[in-house]
């Protein structure tokens, strides 16, 4: 089983707490397609098992792209992978571009999954986030897509933002749990140094909130999303029985997948490949199949330290035996010793032979995970 990442990297307009990378231009996007479709053809022999469950349309904005182009890219999967009867398709979206007539043409290709950028029902605080949406636009697009018989929806939140109040993120939760989908992405606010905020904030022009706050929305967040039937699967990640992100749970159990396009990442279980953050060298690399990634072969600490990383997050919570067999007795003992004191403290619960964060836990997840790492 793996998974295909197309990584689409145009956007209108940045938003302030954003660094991925994108491109505010839409000039490029079909001799970038045509480049997609090259990789696709060059890297179909990285994962040895070519039945494919899941393909994630990432960004940067992958509703810049019409229905037509959509299925192009995923016809072209077709060719080459055998892509699964039930596969997860998802498409990432900003609410503005999802029109009625988008959304009834997006029924056309094999799109199933639909994850939205909603990030808040301010309008104050979309336009502080430079989002090019307002809050009416999330509520028409869930409309849209409803009738259009979509029901494989998630929606992202941020939280944690500067002169965000408790009483603010009530309510952006329970406008949230009214539009009735599925799954729910609610991320804290990172200060990228690179964006627009990070620069702010280094220059003392906007204020973090305590780490108190942080603590006190989180709960609230957690406590919500338990009351109305989401089950907290992944630190950021909540969902209805039967709607968790297939294509992310891979990532986190560490299933190989493929990542296709600009600044994309690709793991066969042996390596990590990571291209070029660079339109340019990017599309050149393709056409001319040479030097638009780098490779990086990882070391036993590495691979130990990534899959704590992933797995501890999650629901399912990091293997022991797993560790014993796949990076042997030193590491065995390592996590254990380090784990020793947070179990005592009921922070963490070993449960048939899986460590996992407990409810407490997970408010000092990002303390435990510094912890158990191997350095
Ligand atoms: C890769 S972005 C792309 C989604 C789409 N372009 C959009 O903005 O709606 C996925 C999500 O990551 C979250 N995100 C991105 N940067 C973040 C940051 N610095 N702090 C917290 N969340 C962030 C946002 O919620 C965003 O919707
Ligand atoms: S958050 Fe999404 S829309 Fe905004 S700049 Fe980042 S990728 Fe683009």
């Amino acid at each position: 089983m793996s998974g295909i990442y197309v990584h689409i990297p145009f956007c209108l307009k940045k938003c302030s707490y954003c660094d991925f990378y994108t491109v505010t231009t839409i000039k490029q996007k079909t001799e970038y397609i045509n480049s997609l479709l090259k990789e696709l053809k060059q890297r179909q022999n990285y994962i040895i098992k070519k039945e494919v469950e899941t393909i994630y349309f990432g960004g940067g904005t992958p509703s810049t792209l019409n229905y037509k182009e959509i299925q192009l890219i995923l016809n072209e999967i077709k060719s080459l992978f055998s892509l699964t009867n039930d596969a997860e398709i998802t498409l990432e979206a900003n609410p503005d571009d999802l029109t009625e007539e988008y959304v009834n043409n997006l029924q056309k290709t094999d799109i199933n999954r639909l994850s939205i950028g909603f990030q808040s029902f301010f309008d104050s605080d979309l336009k502080q986030m430079n989002r090019r949406h307002n809050a009416s636009d999330i509520y028409e697009s869930i409309k849209f897509l409803k009738n259009a018989g979509f029901n494989n929806i998630s929606g992202d939140l941020i939280y944690g933002l500067p002169g965000l109040t408790i009483e603010n993120w009530e309510y952006n939760l329970n406008e949230f749990f009214k539009l009735e989908i599925p799954h729910l992405s609610a991320y804290h606010l990172t200060y990228e140094p690179k964006s627009v905020f990070g620069n702010l904030l280094k220059r003392g022009k906007l204020k973090e909130i305590t780490e108190e706050e942080s603590l006190e929305q989180f709960k609230l967040l957690k406590k919500l999303a338990e009351i109305h039937g989401y089950i907290h699967y992944e630190t950021s990640n909540f969902a209805k029985k039967g709607f968790f992100s297939r294509h992310n749970t891979a990532y986190w159990q560490e299933k190989p997948y493929i990542g296709i396009g600009v600044s994309a990442h690709s793991y066969n279980l042996i390596s990590r490949q990571f291209n070029v953050s660079n339109m340019k060298q990017y599309m050149k690399g393709v056409s001319e199949d040479c030097d638009y990634y780098t490779k990086e072969i990882l070391s036993l600490s590495e691979q130990y330290n990534d899959y704590i990383i992933t797995t501890l997050r999650t629901i399912w919570g990091t293997d022991l035996e797993k560790i014993k067999y796949n990076f042997g007795q030193t590491y065995y003992e390592y996590i254990l010793k380090q784990s020793k004191k947070f179990v005592l403290d009921k922070y963490l619960i070993i449960d048939s032979n899986m460590l996992k964060t407990s409810a407490k836990g997970k408010f000092i997840e990002d303390y435990i995970l510094e912890k158990l790492i191997y350095i």
